[in-house]
């Protein structure tokens, strides 16, 4: 884990759930000095943490600000190696972007990119992906599955049933849906969208971008007008606040499961968990591409997370990239 020691410090307030530390001890688990500790808890204070100190047992972390930082996120974690190099910003043009240049660093499996703002997001279709100051999860996970160019889309699959599978473990008062090929719906608005984009040679993949953009804690006015009506967040359909830095834990921790599972057990398991949560399969749509409108029934997603849509005519057409809207 590439923590700084400020932010070692604050994982351990974060991992004492409340508990007083003491100094001395603190000082001794990291090697450095008491008066270090205290300098590190200044900085801290000034970034909106609070400290009280109780005579005779230590500090005692009293709140916390609400943010999806390093130290945060890993009090939550509990995977093998996705989530151990986080790269957090207050502010990024767009993670995706940044993940890039890291990508082609030699960023390693597993490291995530994160920012409380982003103000070029960038969402499928060259469409721009609104992204609020300190409301969502906007994240890129950069991960190195061993896998050839053309299964690169069954891996798009993979980080939609870990995002709506991570949602309902942690919350109870709605259902999440998958609309192909990758938005998450609750009660018929998008709440979450995930970008994937892949650096590969002919026949090698390098590395996928995963882009995952959640509007978390918005409440309506923060979204921009014009996608009020189609937009939802979990606090709105969860009907509270929640923590974003433990969501982001949930999808990091299925994200790894899942990529593992289907480098080693193929695509089935992961097909069948995709198609049990969606909200796509069985209904009657209208697909825009870009060349043509087709409507019919959704029937199911080949091997390629190509769309399979029954025309009412009999025939089966398969659909590559659309706009899908749900008529039933
Ligand atoms: C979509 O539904 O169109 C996909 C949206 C993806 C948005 C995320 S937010 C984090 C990452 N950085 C970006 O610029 N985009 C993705």
């Amino acid at each position: 884990m590439n923590l700084s020691m400020k932010d070692k410090i604050l994982q351990h307030f974060l991992q004492s759930k409340g508990e007083p530390i003491s100094g001395q001890q603190l000082a001794d688990e990291l090697g450095i000095s008491r008066t270090a500790i205290w300098k590190h808890l200044q900085t801290l204070q000034e970034e909106g943490y609070k400290f009280i100190t109780i005579k005779k047992k230590g500090y005692q972390l009293v709140a916390a600000p609400d943010r999806v930082d390093a130290a945060k996120i890993s009090s939550f974690l509990k995977t093998k190696r996705f989530g151990y190099s986080i790269h957090y910003f207050e502010e990024i043009d767009s993670t995706q972007t940044y993940a890039q240049k890291l990508a082609r660093q030699g960023a390693e499996d597993g490291t995530v990119i994160i920012a409380e703002e982003q103000t070029g997001g960038k969402g499928r279709m060259q469409r721009i992906w609104h992204s609020a100051k300190g409301k969502g999860i906007w994240m890129t996970v950069i991960i190195r599955p061993n896998i050839l160019p053309h299964q690169a889309p069954q891996l798009t699959l993979v980080a939609a049933v870990s995002v709506v599978m991570a949602m309902k473990s942690l919350y109870q008062n709605f259902t999440p849906e998958i609309k192909w090929p990758n938005d998450i719906l609750i009660n018929g608005k998008k709440c979450a969208g995930i970008l994937t984009e892949m650096l590969a040679e002919m026949d090698r993949v390098d590395g996928l971008l995963i882009g995952i953009g959640i509007n978390t804690n918005h409440e309506l006015d923060d979204f921009p007008e014009d996608i009020q009506s189609i937009a939802t967040s979990i606090a709105i359909e969860e009907k509270k606040k929640v923590d974003r830095a433990e969501l982001v834990a949930e999808i990091l921790k299925n994200l790894e499961h899942f990529t593992d599972e289907y480098v080693e057990n193929g695509f089935t398991s992961i097909k069948t968990l995709w198609e049990e949560h969606s909200g796509t399969i069985g209904k009657r749509i209208k697909a825009s591409t870009i060349r043509e409108t087709i409507e019919g029934q959704a029937i199911g997603i080949t091997d390629e997370g190509v769309l399979e849509i029954l025309l009412d005519d009999g025939q089966v057409k398969k659909v590559y990239s659309a706009d899908i809207e749900i008529q039933n």
